[in-house]
């Protein structure tokens, strides 16, 4: 299996890399994608990687020529991004990455498997998937989720430490403060809303580990020959909900079934609309771009 990684220099790609391999066990192939002021470390990871011995690794490839680190890949992980710098307007952080990702999605599009699997986890992620998919004119519009799994893994963390483990938890909307868990408390949805702050408070960094950890769990249900349900932000096309048809959206989501319809209480139809109007505003700002017009 060919498995793209784009922001393969950074620290999530750090840490996915290992999870990665120790988890599938099948062939795989990777291509690692960087700007090219990262290729040297983009270097030293190939050399690590070959150092790890690992059986199942066939083979390396990287830089920055997208056309061809794209080329026949059975799965894209979209870590790629640009943080919002100092000074910087959530607005311009939202347009940066649009632009990006719309590139990408065209170029996914024209040379990978055309049953690729892409996964966006690069921020803001519900609509830097959904602008991967309008850059590949809707074609992968089924084959595009973006990373809700770290929002739900914190949901059981959450759940956990109240003493009250759950089987089934589902995060619905943005990864972003308007996120909301079905089916629980004010106090597990503030926990997961604040999660990501707190561990950037005290690393300095945002999620790292956790957030490869998702990767893999994500991955892992969504390429399974078993019927798995978890949280997944999909294309919202025909969706049980009443939400935005055109949006990169969290529902409940079957790998064999597709979207889960469950009931929700009016407070969590609240709740809804308001992650829905985040993620419509988002979409407006991503589509100023100007080359989009
Ligand atoms: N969805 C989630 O649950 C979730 C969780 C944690 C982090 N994130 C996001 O994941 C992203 C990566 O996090 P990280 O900690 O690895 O960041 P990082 O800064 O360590 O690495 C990002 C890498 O992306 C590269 N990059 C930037 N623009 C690129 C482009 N156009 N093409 C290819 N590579 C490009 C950078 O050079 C850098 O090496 C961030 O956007 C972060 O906010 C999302």
């Amino acid at each position: 299996m060919k498995i793209a990684i784009t922001g393969a220099a950074g620290q999530i790609s750090y840490a996915l890399i290992p999870l990665l391999l120790e988890r599938f066990k099948f062939p795989i192939e990777l291509s690692l994608i960087d700007l090219p002021d990262k290729i040297s470390l983009l270097r030293g990871l190939e050399m690590e990687l070959e150092d790890f011995c690992f059986s199942n690794l066939k083979n390396v490839s990287s830089g920055s020529d997208e056309n061809t680190l794209f080329e026949g890949v059975d799965v894209a992980i979209f870590l790629g991004a640009k943080p919002r710098a100092h000074g910087m307007e959530r607005s311009d952080l939202i347009t940066v990455n649009g632009a990006t990702f719309h590139r990408q999605g065209k170029i996914l599009a024209d040379v990978a498997n055309p049953k690729v699997k892409a996964l966006v986890v690069g921020n803001p992620a519900n609509t830097n998937a959904l602008m991967l998919i309008r850059g590949g004119d809707y074609k992968l519009k089924n084959q595009v989720q973006a990373l809700m799994r770290l929002d739900q893994n914190r949901a059981e963390t959450a759940l956990k430490l109240a003493g009250r483990p759950h089987q089934d938890v589902f995060v619905f909307g943005n990864h972003s403060p308007t996120i909301f868990v079905h089916n629980a408390s004010m106090e597990i949805n503030d926990f997961v809303r604040k999660r990501g702050a707190d561990v950037i408070k005290a690393r300095g960094m945002s999620s790292q580990a956790s957030a490869a950890k998702a990767v893999v769990d994500h991955l892992d249900d969504w390429m399974s020959s078993e019927d798995r349900q978890y949280s997944a932000a999909i294309y919202s096309k025909n969706n049980p909900y009443g939400v935005d048809e055109d949006l990169v959206f969290s529902f409940p989501f079957s790998n064999k079934k597709g979207i889960l319809e469950l009931p929700l209480s009016r407070e969590e139809q609240g709740m809804l609309k308001q992650t829905e109007d985040e993620m419509q505003k988002e979409r407006q700002i991503a589509c100023t771009i100007p080359f989009l017009n």
